[in-house]
């Protein structure tokens, strides 16, 4: 969360630091700011609310002599989503910005305002521009740097440029995710590459504890045993930034692609006979008898539905755990469990950190992940990587279904390796993942139907998506997509539990919607939605059978495997969160309060 870029350069700065951000966006958007530094010039915009604020504030503005710049966009932690406590953060003639949490600032901020330094800020991140000038006044700006990020506890990765030394940003990562950029123009800084495709021609990504200057076009990085020699990678050319194409918002265009991606993810994979996963060296799963998945929000659910494909399929022993409650529960951890993290964008802060101590722990890790590079990828031991392409919107869909497929390849994967089911039942597995992407396409007449019925379903006193087995982790994830973009309250429950409390709370404004597959389960889900029904709760099923007592009935037409029943619900339930979302008038891939990279824990 929060996104950062900088430039050290002559080229216009203004336009490389919007262009970033406007790539980074997906990170923040509760406000947005840039600082820039050309010989005595010192210049500031901020803007609350969404980038295009902050580009009509700064229109008229432009920088194109050597100098340096940084820019932010902004998820509110600490200090409400107003203009002062927008980045970049000015003391008396330094700038910072930073995306992470300084976990002991208020204790720095009580001694930086005992020496009588005024805060105008309610954030976290306004220590460290203070911190730098304080020590600015006995020492050199690099040492000054140094001192100051010697002080600080938590998660940062921050870009510092100062009067002081006008040709030079400091920059500082510690748990949060940062790169360089190598360019002809200059030298780019960015929390993800997708800021600075286009612009650096070769890239190094910063490890936790180092931190640097760069200087014209010379970068010096160090961490606690001294210089830091790096090594820099290629970074390619092609910016494939994602657009509408036509659709209204990158949601609808992602759940429309789903049928197309995953057949990216198949490929290579998904073999006449076998599944293969080239990335996986033979031995790998020697001596492994368990597996752990952790993740956070929509990752956490497909690692939820994986759960059941582990043990049912490979025989494997398999838990899941939510990143941020694993961190803190000191977990017993045997070095025969395969730890596996599940994240979109491999910078989530729990999921990463969740990963360091398993490793700590001497656990192998394996990552199911959308984004090559990213902390988490680099952090595993295996990365296999969904190719979903880029996600946009910040409620997560292609690369749910990119993830659940990857995981449904693995599991058949290791119960080929652990010869736990047999070759006719892989031979039957592989051929509904053949299927998959036609069950995934979106067809006229189910978005329409879904676009007219969600009229029913903009009020209400809330939601439960019930289901049961697999179906239960997808009616989390469709609660969970309603309640992201719509705000209305939406709950995911197994069905057989409603009895035990849930039921208190049905009648007629209670909408029930009902995952109902055929293929697994469906006579017990059955007398569970007429328990509901007995109570007048509003029910919408959806299922390939017909149900007399659904107020609204959906039918799925692939009831020949539960994972192709659970791909078809799952876009219904998709584009019912978004058709209610868009009745309402809510902005559907940038609701509020939320992010689509959660790196503060
Ligand atoms: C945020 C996003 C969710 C995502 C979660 C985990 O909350 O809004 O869509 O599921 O983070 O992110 P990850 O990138 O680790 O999958």
């Amino acid at each position: 969360m929060c996104g950062i870029v900088g430039y050290v350069g002559s080229s216009e700065k203004k336009e490389i630091l919007l262009d970033g951000l406007k790539e980074l966006e997906y990170r923040g958007y509760d406000s947005a700011g840039i600082a820039v530094i050309e010989g005595s010039n010192l210049n500031s915009f901020k803007a609350v609310g969404k980038l295009e604020n902050l580009v009509e504030k700064a229109k008229s503005f432009k920088a194109d002599s050597f100098g340096v710049a940084i820019g932010h966009t902004r998820w509110a932690t600490h200090g409400k989503p107003t203009e002062l406590n927008a980045h970049p953060h000015l003391g008396k003639k330094s700038y910072v910005v930073h995306n992470g949490i300084i976990e002991n600032y208020q204790e720095l901020k009580k001694e930086l305002i005992a020496e009588g330094v005024t805060f105008l800020s309610q954030t976290d991140t306004e220590v460290i521009v203070h911190l730098f000038e304080k020590y600015s006044e006995s020492s050199e700006p690099f040492e000054a740097f140094q001192k100051a990020i010697e002080r600080l506890d938590g998660a940062y990765a921050t870009l510092l440029i100062t009067q002081d030394a006008p040709d030079t940003i400091f920059f500082a990562k510690h748990g949060s995710p940062m790169l360089i950029g190598f360019g002809e123009d200059g030298i780019y800084f960015a929390s993800s590459d997708t800021a600075i495709i286009g612009k650096a021609s070769e890239v190094y990504y910063l490890e936790d504890g180092e931190y640097g200057y760069a200087k014209g076009s010379d970068v010096a990085i160090f961490n606690k045993e001294g210089k830091v020699e790096f090594t820099k990678k290629p970074l390619s050319s092609d910016k494939v930034s994602a657009q509408k194409d036509g659709y209204r918002f990158f949601m609808e265009k992602e759940i429309y692609e789903q049928s197309t991606v995953i057949v990216d993810t198949m490929m290579g994979r998904v073999l006449d006979s076998e599944v293969v996963l080239d990335e996986i060296e033979s031995g790998f799963f020697d001596g492994i008898n368990a597996i752990k998945i952790c993740a956070c929000g929509t990752s956490y659910h497909s690692a939820l539905a994986a759960s059941y494909l582990f043990e049912r399929m490979a025989k494997i022993r398999c838990d899941v755990e939510i990143a941020s409650e694993f961190r803190y529960k000191e977990p017993l951890l045997s070095s025969d469990t395969l730890f596996i993290t599940i994240s979109q964008s491999g910078e989530t802060a729990d999921t990463l950190e969740a990963l360091k101590m398993a490793k700590r722990a001497g656990l192998k890790s394996l990552t199911i992940c959308n984004v090559d590079n990213s902390s988490i990828v680099r952090e595993s031991d295996v990365a296999l990587l969904t190719r979903a392409g880029i996600e946009k919107g910040v409620a997560s869909t292609k690369a749910f279904a990119t993830q659940t497929m990857l995981l449904w390849i693995l599991a058949i994967y290791i119960a080929q390796l652990r010869e736990s089911v047999s070759k006719e039942q892989i031979a039957s597995e592989i051929e509904a993942m053949r299927h998959s992407p036609t069950v995934l396409k979106v067809t006229d007449a189910l978005h329409s139907k879904i676009h007219r019925l969600s009229k029913r379903y903009l009020h209400g006193h809330g939601f439960f998506f019930i289901g049961r087995d697999l179906f239960y982790p997808l009616a989390l994830e469709g609660a969970l997509k309603l309640k992201e973009i719509s705000y209305l309250h939406a709950e995911g429950y197994p069905a057989g539990e409603m009895k035990h409390g849930p039921i208190a709370l049905a009648d007629s404004n209670l909408f029930t919607v009902a995952l109902m597959p055929k293929t697994l389960l469906y006579d017990k889900i059955k007398s569970n939605v007429e328990e509901l029904s007995a109570r007048d709760a509003t029910i919408l099923a959806i299922s390939p059978e017909s149900f007399e007592l659904a107020d609204d009935f959906i039918q799925t037409k692939y009831a020949s495997h539960p994972m192709l029943e659970f791909f078809e619900m799952m876009v219904v339930t998709q584009l019912l969160a978004l058709e209610i979302s868009i009745r309402l008038g809510n902005d559907v891939d940038m609701p509020r309060n939320l992010a689509k990279s959660v790196t503060v824990e």
